[in-house]
């Protein structure tokens, strides 16, 4: 018994991995086992020499299989280590120069559009994207029965069973935050909000979730002229060309009144667009005079106040000045597109050091 002890002691000790391990279990205390076939001889002998073997016998099965498993616990820590050690990683070293992460074109543009308008003395917002039925729709005077909300192809969120509210929706567009930041900060008032809006619609210029910017401009004597001077000056400082020229479309929202819907001049010429020449338009934002309910709805008193506002597509705006055919490649998260597109992640655009290095 002494020998049978000190040589598993002994191999165990030596064992290199856990399968060796397991092997010396096996020929040790497994089934058919030294150990287990020395306890079966125990029925043969005297019941003294039983009562004498009987427990050493028992304890050396019990040591063994303590051995067994503290070696396997020794092995485990040492398989541990080996990897720290090897997968060790110094965080305090400086970044690889090489430029592998770049700033998406819309993260780019939504700055750039920020730092304008920040110039101007607005601030910036932002509203939930799961926005309620009132603020989406009924607070911007689209009622329940409006087309407009059939139009805007709107993302509905699953009802609780049994729960006759209407739905909450993906917003369709930013204009909610118009109500948010009326509610929030009273009149007057001066605020962008940009983020992401969804409307159920794939093609080669529309994707379900999207980007716009909303402008809301709030005081006693804001008029139309203001907007078209805010617009101009926007174009002029977001596309770097001295010549732009909008037009405004006289169109219909039901938020604002009048409403005007407002095109960009640019070329095709060659299949390379150029803003600020040639005879096309391209359409770029709505815009408008705020309806005096929705005023109402965001507790401001339209016989004191009026504003305009306006809801522009960032990710259209970011495609017209960088050149950018397809919209769905906006968001395929293909490296090599971000690489092209991308901008370097210290650039931050402001108005002094310039929008786009
Ligand atoms: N919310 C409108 C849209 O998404 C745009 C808009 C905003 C029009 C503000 C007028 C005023 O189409």
């Amino acid at each position: 018994m002494d020998d049978l002890r000190s040589k598993y002691i002994d191999l165990i000790a030596q064992a290199a991995d856990e399968a060796a391990l397991e092997d010396l279990r096996v020929q040790a205390v497994g089934k058919k086992g030294e150990i287990s076939l020395a306890m079966r001889e125990l029925g043969r002998m005297t019941p003294e020499e039983r009562q004498e073997a009987g427990p050493r016998l028992n304890a050396l099965k019990s040591e063994i299989t303590s051995a067994l498993a503290a070696k396997k616990q020794a092995l485990t820590d040492a398989a541990l280590d080996d990897r720290l050690k090897a997968e060790w990683l110094d965080v305090t070293l400086p970044a690889r120069p090489s430029n592998h992460g770049t700033i998406h074109p819309v993260s780019q543009v939504t700055e750039e559009v920020s730092a304008i308008f920040a110039d101007m003395g607005f601030s910036v917002a932002e509203g939930p994207q799961i926005e309620s039925d009132w603020y989406n729709f009924d607070a911007l005077n689209i009622p329940g029965h409006h087309p407009a909300r059939a139009e805007m192809d709107t993302f509905y969120m699953q009802r609780k069973q049994g729960d006759n509210r209407p739905p909450h929706v993906l917003r369709t567009h930013t204009s909610p935050v118009q109500i948010r930041s009326m509610m929030d900060h009273g009149a007057p008032l001066r605020v962008i909000c940009p983020g992401r809006v969804y409307r159920a619609d794939y093609d080669q210029t529309h994707t379900p979730m999207f980007h716009q910017v909303e402008g809301l401009a709030i005081d006693t004597d804001i008029s139309m002229a203001n907007l078209k001077w805010c617009l101009e000056e926007f174009c002029r400082a977001f596309f770097e060309v001295d010549g732009v020229e909008l037009r405004f479309r006289a169109s219909h929202f039901p938020f604002t009144e009048p409403s005007a819907e407002v095109d960009i001049r640019c070329s095709w010429a060659g299949g390379t667009l150029k803003i600020g020449e040639g005879d096309d338009w391209l359409e770029i934002l709505g815009s408008g005079m705020v309806h005096p309910k929705v005023l109402e709805a965001g507790g401001i008193d339209p016989s004191q106040w009026q504003g305009f506002a306006f809801g522009m597509g960032i990710d259209r705006i970011a495609m017209l000045k960088y050149g950018i055919p397809d919209l769905r490649a906006f968001f395929d998260s293909d490296l090599r597109w971000l690489r092209h597109y991308g901008f370097g992640a210290l650039d931050r655009p402001d108005l002094v050091g310039g929008l786009s290095r």
